[in-house]
């Protein structure tokens, strides 16, 4: 679905202030009951590596609400620069802080306040200086073009009305060439009908905007990136009823993929 049309059937601002409830919900109360798993069982579920887990803030991980496992695909490096689009209460940036050390540096971005402001107090709590969270829209970045080697993000894309506006901003901010996307997020094999993209609740917990799948990798490759590795997250699974009867008859699931920033 062309994302004008989109805009035209979803209405954008509440989407937005559904999506930012939720995950101010999701930072302040982890133990609540969601749509969606959380937590340390769903990071190791999805195989999330224990001593990576052992060696972030535990309180980072009780908010993990991500869809996926990439950093087998990320390749982070010590040294690189990375950028963590809708980072939450920042398991993955954490978790990618640990491997670029302190020669490399990590941004996380996220727009809602309450997963930003505990995000800042792990940081503080750890003293760590090799990682950042600053409050934006992922669908316009505030960093120059050609900043960073890795962009990941965890089950935040499908949450966009405008997700060619976000992959033109992660094509540009990444190194031509080098520079590489590593994400997990939410995908449809068939077209969602109107009912459910225009449940704003289905849409925050990450179903109502499931791009389909062949869209989704014509939107990444528009901008100058090429996806050249894709793979089901099969241990993914949504929870409450209404999320399980969209996933059974629209084929919504979970991947993980890697776009190489072309030259
Ligand atoms: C499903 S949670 C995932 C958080 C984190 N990646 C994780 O794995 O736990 C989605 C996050 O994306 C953020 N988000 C959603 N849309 C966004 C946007 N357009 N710009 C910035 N942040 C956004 C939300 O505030 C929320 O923290």
């Amino acid at each position: 679905m062309e994302t004008t049309a989109l805009q035209q059937r979803v209405d954008t601002s509440d989407l937005e202030l559904k999506v930012k409830s939720m995950y101010r919900d999701v930072a302040l109360n982890p133990r609540e009951e969601y749509h969606f798993e959380m937590g340390r069982p769903l990071a190791e579920k999805l195989g999330y590596n224990t001593n990576d887990l052992n060696n972030i803030h535990p309180a980072s991980i009780e908010s993990f609400a991500g869809v996926g496992y990439f950093f087998d695909l990320a390749g982070i490096k010590p040294g690189d620069k990375v950028l963590d689009l809708g980072s939450g209460s920042g398991m993955d940036a954490f978790i990618a802080a640990l491997k670029t050390g302190r020669t490399g540096y990590v941004t996380g971005v996220d727009m809602t306040d309450e997963q930003l402001d505990k995000a800042n107090r792990l940081v503080e709590d750890f003293n760590l200086d090799n990682i950042t969270f600053v409050k934006g829209k992922i669908e316009q970045l505030d960093f120059d073009d050609a900043t960073f080697d890795v962009v990941i993000s965890n089950g935040v894309i499908n949450l966009c009305p405008e997700k060619e506006k976000v992959f033109a901003e992660v094509a540009r901010v990444l190194k031509p060439g080098t520079g590489r996307m590593a994400i997990a997020d939410i995908v449809s094999e068939r077209q969602l009908p109107e009912n459910i993209v225009c449940n704003s609740t289905l849409w925050a917990s990450c179903i109502g905007g499931a791009a389909q799948e062949d869209n989704y990798k014509s939107i990444i490759e528009a901008p100058g990136m090429q996806v050249v590795d894709v793979k089901r997250n099969t241990s993914y699974e949504f929870l409450s009823k209404s999320a399980k009867g969209a996933c059974d008859k629209y084929g919504v699931k979970s991947v993980s993929l890697l776009a190489n920033r072309v030259s």
